[in-house]
């Protein structure tokens, strides 16, 4: 199974980098091919601007990360909690690219959620990306679900080591039984799309 995880965190060597590459890890391990896409360091104006381009005038990185949305079967959203809420970059760049122009990219997915803190956050940016995702693919019609298998990645930086290896062994196993849940579903999703 393909899988791309959008690391939303404007920071370099974030939390939610480390997070994705936790993922990574274990879906590697499961024979799974993996793409990252980490947004440090990405410019807003990148994502803000709404007037609607073609895609052929969007920046490389744009251009990368919207393919490689739309060749995977599942992709994950691991997204930071400011004030309980996800990233403006992730928040940004559904609203500016989530649309008819783009919906072959978006349409056939399973999307997993991950919510990441350096303390014991990680639920709320969750529900609000969950709500917004919902939002996108009921008003446009798309075959794709969202995932109930959440991710609160909490104490982060506590539980992971910068290459995504786990700290705590019994940890790891919780969320390697979160990420087969969502291959799991991405499975039976794409058996019934085919
Ligand atoms: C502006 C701001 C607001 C934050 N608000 C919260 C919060 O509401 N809950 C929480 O658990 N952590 C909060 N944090 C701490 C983040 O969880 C922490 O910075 C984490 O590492 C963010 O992920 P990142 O490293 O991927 O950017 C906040 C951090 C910032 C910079």
């Amino acid at each position: 199974m393909k899988v791309t995880l959008l690391a939303a965190s404007t920071r370099i060597n974030s939390n939610s980098l480390i997070a994705s590459k936790a993922i990574g890890k274990i879906l590697t391990g499961l024979d799974c091919e993996v793409e990252i896409i980490d947004f440090s360091n990405r410019p807003q104006t990148e994502l803000l601007d709404i007037v609607q381009k073609d895609a052929e005038q969007e920046s490389e990185f744009i251009k990368t990360a919207l393919a490689k949305i739309s060749t995977a079967q599942l992709v994950y959203i691991v997204t930071p909690e400011y004030n309980w809420m996800p990233s403006t970059t992730i928040q940004n760049f559904l609203h500016r690219f989530f649309n008819k122009n783009f919906s072959n990219v978006w349409s056939k997915k399973v999307f997993a959620l991950v919510g990441v803190s350096s303390g014991r956050g990680g639920r709320l940016p969750q529900l609000e990306i969950s709500k917004m995702l919902n939002k996108l693919i009921s008003v446009d019609g798309y075959d794709s679900i969202v995932s109930p298998f959440f991710w609160e990645s909490q104490f982060t930086q506590d539980n992971n080591l910068d290459d995504g290896s786990f700290k705590n062994g019994e940890y790891a196993e919780i969320v390697k039984a979160i990420v087969k849940s969502n291959i799991h579903l991405a499975e039976i999703w794409h058996k019934g799309l085919a």
